[in-house]
């Protein structure tokens, strides 16, 4: 028998036994709780689900007054003959999911478990720290806007979104050198909701996607979802192989291509120039629209910003994406697509058949914020605050782990991406880390088929400065650890018995 009390009571202030009596009723009815079937001991039930003993006597008296339960003494409590009419239970509903859920669900039980709430050192994830978020400003601007106009931003927003804010961001892309107007914007629930209905827009089930690997794991997910193909194409230390990506990028079924020009997830490098003409020649020779994810491109804390694709592109084969998940919370889900001619029709349409629009007041709020400077303000904070974390987190990595540890320092973002050569899978070590109280990202979530990597994606976001270097001597144990049990450490003989 299953008895659920509301923790915080019912909403009509029902007294707990009650409860207790009302769900044993139901069950009664239903015929879970068949005739001549014995209720729990009242000290049983009551420990089970922590009340009161008495409690537990009161709803069984009242169960008993109805002439549902009797109860006799020494033996227990009974569901009387009778008391509800004999029922056929249905056999269980067993739902068949479509292969590509079911592939996904494959996909989701290989992803690494961090228990929530240990009080370890977290560079796993890429959420901002929620002690810098400008909850204030943000409230602030809610109750502006909604006094200012609450009737309007109460109502549907239409596809496209918000347009004030759409203008706003529209200005901030022009002074990136993007060529945009408010019109080819169309605000999203993150850059999520932007890939989704990206691949939706180009792809059949069955067609490829071009992506980079190592690349954003929830892409590899999405792709799962709509029944498409990845096709990786490798990394290199300036971004992905161009010579790699051009035959890709002829073959017939692949659409797309998603690539994360700046401060790259998981790798946090930021491609150049002239890497960025190259790749949009080849995505037009051979016409592949890409799409450009600029998650993290605000979060520049030194050197100078590369132009977008959207930028250098004047041909509309790119479908420009941007998120204010990490430059001040993912909370508000707000995202941002820029495209196009039949790209944008297309997509409009699509956005309406899916959600019809996204939420006016939050996207109203976000414009407020913007317009104020309060989101400019935040973001020179925030920058501030990841640069002095990522040198803590690189000097660290110098010090505990010279001579064991490649990485190179990003210039902004979220994430640094250290290559252990000598542990073949980080995915092994994870365990052990978590134990020791820190954790990181293993490699080889980000690859397509999930092979054995010796890389880590270290996030500098979640943890201060101090927290940070506590974290890397944590990693450090844990890694010289491992390295000490290979068959070739010093002192080993090789010999395996
Ligand atoms: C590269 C990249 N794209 C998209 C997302 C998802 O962001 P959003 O919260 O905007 O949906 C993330 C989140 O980690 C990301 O790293």
């Amino acid at each position: 028998m299953r008895i659920r009390l509301e923790p915080r009571g019912t909403p009509g202030g029902d007294p707990v036994y009650r409860q207790i009596a009302d769900q044993i009723r139901s069950q009664i009815a239903v015929g879970t709780l068949a005739p001549g079937e014995r209720l729990p001991p009242i000290r049983v039930l009551a420990g089970d689900i922590e009340v009161n003993r008495d409690t537990v006597a009161l709803a069984y008296d009242e169960l008993s007054a109805e002439g549902l339960v009797t109860s006799t003494v020494g033996r227990g409590t009974f569901v009387c003959a009778g008391a509800a009419p004999p029922v056929e239970l249905p056999p269980k509903f067993e739902p068949v999911l479509s292969t590509a859920v079911e592939r996904l669900l494959g996909f989701e039980r290989t992803r690494p478990r961090y228990a929530s709430g240990d009080d370890g050192v977290s560079m796993h994830a890429l959420i901002p720290d929620p002690e810098l978020y400008p909850v204030a400003d943000f409230r602030r601007a809610l109750t502006r806007v909604l006094s200012d106009d609450g009737g309007k931003l109460l109502q549907y927003g239409g596809p496209q979104g918000h347009a004030g804010l759409r203008e706003a961001l529209a200005g901030r892309l022009r002074q990136a050198t993007v060529d945009v107007s408010a019109d080819e914007l169309v605000l999203c629930q993150g850059a999520s909701q932007g890939i989704t209905l990206a691949l939706r827009l180009f792809t059949e089930p069955g067609d490829a996607v071009a992506v980079e690997e190592p690349t954003y794991s929830n892409v590899l997910a999405a792709l799962l979802a709509l029944g498409l193909r990845a096709v990786p194409v490798p990394m290199r230390p300036d971004g992905v192989d161009l010579a790699a990506l051009e035959p890709v990028l002829a073959r017939p079924d692949v659409k797309l291509f998603y690539t994360i020009p700046t401060f790259h997830n998981p790798l946090g490098t930021t491609t150049s120039l002239e890497h960025r003409r190259e790749l949009l020649r080849i995505a037009r020779a051979s016409a592949v629209p890409v799409v450009e994810d600029t998650c993290e491109v605000d979060l520049r804390f030194r050197g100078r910003p590369v132009p977008s694709l959207a930028a250098l592109d004047d041909s509309g084969a790119v479908i420009h994406l941007f998120s204010f998940s990490k430059s001040l919370f993912p909370g508000a889900r707000l995202g941002l697509m820029a495209t196009r001619g039949r790209a944008l029709e297309g997509l409009l349409a699509l956005r309406h058949a899916s959600d019809l629009s996204g939420a006016l007041p939050l996207q109203a709020a976000l414009d407020d914020l913007v317009r104020s400077g309060a989101y400019d303000r935040h973001l020179s904070r925030l920058r501030r605050t990841l640069r002095a974390r990522c040198d803590a987190l690189t000097d660290a990595l110098e010090e505990q782990l010279s001579g064991i540890a490649d990485f190179v320092p990003p210039d902004g973002g979220y994430q640094v991406w250290v290559e252990l050569p000598g542990i073949a899978d980080t995915r092994e070590l994870l365990p052990d880390a978590l134990r020791a109280g820190v954790s990181f990202a293993p490699g080889y979530q980000f690859l397509a088929d999930g092979r054995a990597s010796s890389g880590m994606r270290l996030s500098f976001t979640q943890a201060n400065e101090d927290a940070l270097r506590t974290g890397v001597a944590r990693l450090a144990e844990v890694v010289r650890a491992r390295l000490a049990t290979r068959p070739d450490a010093p002192g080993s003989t090789g010999v395996h018995i």
